[in-house]
Order: structure tokens, then sequence, then C-alpha cells
């Protein structure tokens, strides 16, 4: 069922519906002409008796949930990074890197991504080679070289708020990493602090995990990661969620209290045409997202257009449905796209 389809049938009944108050105008305009002349009445007869009565479903209602224009990924999902792994461009180099940015230029810092990661699913990672130093001839800008993230739509970061940063990196040398959220120009710092570490620690892959508190609002901001110090840093799986999300499950709090007082009985997620895909090879498989976020592929939406981590996945919805007490309605993919399928004898592997 896709949208293409959804979206004749609306039409239809909004044709139906002029067409019917057409009718009602000209059958009133003839009573007014010709006045009483035909007996019109009509009675309508309700039985309200309780012998006439039927039970409705418990789940006759509830909610209807489509990862669309970023619903989920960058709507109720509280994520703050888009692209937390680099991958937005599939698994072989140059991936995208989108919507990160460089912070330097090309005196200062050199970005490309490589296939070093940790994760054996997610092989890219990015590889950022620092080319000035605190001292010597090439100095680094005062702010530092490095990335940044803008999120999906600028980062809503707000005063008194905490917000946990989790990433995965690796050095050439001894770290010197400042971890920030700032407004959408980098001038404004709203809360920062730095990974300080020995090169024996960080010559391999390493989780950091560390809480920011802000000092200010600025619903335009982005998280940087950069340092004024020569080397290579790798990084990957980079994560900024606030930590009040709903129950502590990584949705937002105050959009999943509004669907609660909704009381749904059911949800049914995570789409039609997004678990379709345009073509089979972009389809959304739920295996996929499952299990360690790390760990999960992404896939590119190519029905909406963009690329989604996967971090928001069936564990997630079904913990969702959980919270509400609402009963799962999940859709799978039986193994057709809007353009093409698989064979049929592979149909039942195909989810
Ligand atoms: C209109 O129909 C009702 C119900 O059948 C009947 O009782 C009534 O007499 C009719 N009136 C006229 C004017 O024919
Ligand atoms: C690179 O940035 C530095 C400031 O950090 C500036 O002095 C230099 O002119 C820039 N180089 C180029 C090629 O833009
Ligand atoms: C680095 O860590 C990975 C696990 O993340 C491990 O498999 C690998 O052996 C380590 N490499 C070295 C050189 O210690």
């Amino acid at each position: 069922m896709g949208l293409k389809e959804r979206t004749v049938g609306l039409h239809g009944t909004t044709s139906c519906a002029l067409i019917y108050a057409c009718f009602l105008i000209w059958a009133s305009n003839q009573c007014f002409v010709h006045g009483l002349e035909a007996n019109q009445t009509a009675v309508l007869m309700v039985d309200a008796s309780t012998l006439s009565q039927r039970k409705i479903s418990d789940h006759l209602f509830g909610v209807f949930f489509e990862e669309i224009n970023h619903a989920g990924a960058g709507g109720i999902w509280a994520e703050l990074v888009s692209n937390r792994g680099f991958e937005a461009g599939g698994p072989s180099t140059p991936s995208s890197i989108d919507p990160w940015s460089i912070i330097g230029n090309e005196t200062s810092i050199y970005v490309s991504t490589d296939r070093t990661s940790c994760f054996s699913r997610n092989k890219v990672a990015l590889r950022m080679e620092v080319l000035c130093d605190s001292r010597g001839s090439n100095i680094c800008p005062a702010a530092g070289v490095g990335i940044y993230n803008p999120g999906y739509w600028g980062m809503n970061i707000e005063q008194g708020k905490t917000y946990r940063v989790v990433l995965h990196l690796m050095s050439s040398e001894s770290l010197s990493l400042s971890v920030s959220l700032t407004s959408s120009d980098g001038l404004q710092s709203l809360a920062s602090a730095n990974i300080i570490a020995a090169s024996s620690k960080v010559s391999n892959w390493t989780k950091f995990e560390l809480q920011l508190e802000s000092t200010g609002t600025n619903r335009n901001s982005r998280l940087q990661l950069t340092t004024n110090k020569k080397g290579i840093i790798w990084l990957d799986q980079v994560s900024v969620m606030p930590t009040n999300t709903y129950m502590g499950h990584g949705f937002r709090e105050e959009l999943v209290t509004m669907v609660k007082n909704m009381k749904p009985r059911f949800i049914r997620f995570p789409g039609g045409c997004y678990i379709e895909g345009e073509h089979i090879r972009n389809a959304f498989r739920w295996r996929e997202s499952i299990g360690p976020w790390e760990e999960r592929p992404g896939h590119f939406g190519d029905v909406w257009n963009y690329w989604t981590d996967d971090g928001l996945g069936y564990f997630e919805f079904l913990q969702l449905a959980e919270d509400l007490g609402a009963s799962p309605v999940w859709v799978f993919n039986s193994g057709n796209s809007h353009r093409d399928q698989v064979a049929t004898s592979t149909v039942l592997s195909f989810p």
C-alpha cells in the first residue's frame, strides 16, 4: 500500500463529497421552486436498546506512524546528530559525511573517510588529519580545527538540560579533543568538555561517553569536535541525546506525552512506502534495525530521499508500544518495492 494509492483514494472521496453537495443544493432549489408538492419526509429509526448493542473493539482507535520527512529520525526520535556513522554515502569510500562539515581549511586539516571502523557491519569511519599544531610553524586557529554536525534542522539545545554524548575514536598521538555544543556559527559555546588521553589509551578504538549541561538556549545549535593538536584522529558512531527522553528510551518526551494522552490502543510503524522503498535494494529490512545501534548499517530511504542511521528501529518502536500501553502493528516488507520484487521462492527469508 503506497502513498500514491492513498492519495487517489482521498481524491475520490473529495469529489464524491462535492457531487453530493451539488445534488443537495439542486434538490433544495427544486423544493423552493415547486413548494411542498412532493412528500419527501424520511424517517430514520435508531434502535439504541441494549439488545441491539455491539461491543466496539478495544483496539479500534490507535495511532499510525510513518517515517516521512524525518518524522522519526529528526522528529519523535531524540537523537540530535544526523549521519552519526559517516555512512550516508553507503559502505564504500569515499562515503558521504553530509551534513557534517569541516572547521579549518586545507592548511590546517584534511578530512576523509576510510574503512577502519571497529564495527564490522559499519566499516566507514571519518579520518581527520590535523596539519596544524599548538606550536611550531603551522599554528592552529585559536578555536581549533575539526568537524561539526548541525543535526537535522539545527540542534535544539536548552539551558539547564543535560545531553549525553557518545563517540568512538582512535588517535595516532596523545589526544586533546574538545566536544562542545555551540551556536550555528560556532561563536557561542553552550556546553563543552575535553577528552584528554595518552596515546596508549587511544591507539585503538575507544568508546567515550560524557554529559554536557547547557548554559544557554539556542534552537539552531551544532555539535563541534575540535582540537589544536597535530595528528590523525578517526571518529565513528557519534551520538548526542538529551538525557530526559520519554521513559529514558530515546523518544522526545514532549511529543510522546502528547501521543500517550491520545490513549492509542495500537501503534502502527514504521511506515508504508518507507518499508517498500522505490527499489527493493533500498527497502527497509527490519533485522538491520535491531541490536546495538553502532552495528546497524542504516539505509537510504529512496522514497522520501534521505539517509537514516536506523538508530530508531524496530526494537525502539516495540519499546514505545510497550511504554504507551499500545499494541504494536509492525509493518515489514513482504518482498516488493514500488518498482521491483524478489523472486517468490525467496520471499520468506527476505524481510
Ligand atoms: C406524507 O407521508 C406521510 C408518511 O407516509 C403521510 O403520513 C402523510 O400523509 C403524507 N403527506 C402528504 C401531504 O402526502
Ligand atoms: C586558512 O585559514 C587561516 C586562518 O586559520 C588563514 O590565515 C589562511 O589564510 C587560510 N588559508 C587559505 C588558503 O584559505
Ligand atoms: C583493537 O580493538 C579491536 C576491537 O575493537 C580488536 O579486535 C583489535 O585486535 C585491537 N587491535 C589492537 C592492535 O589491539
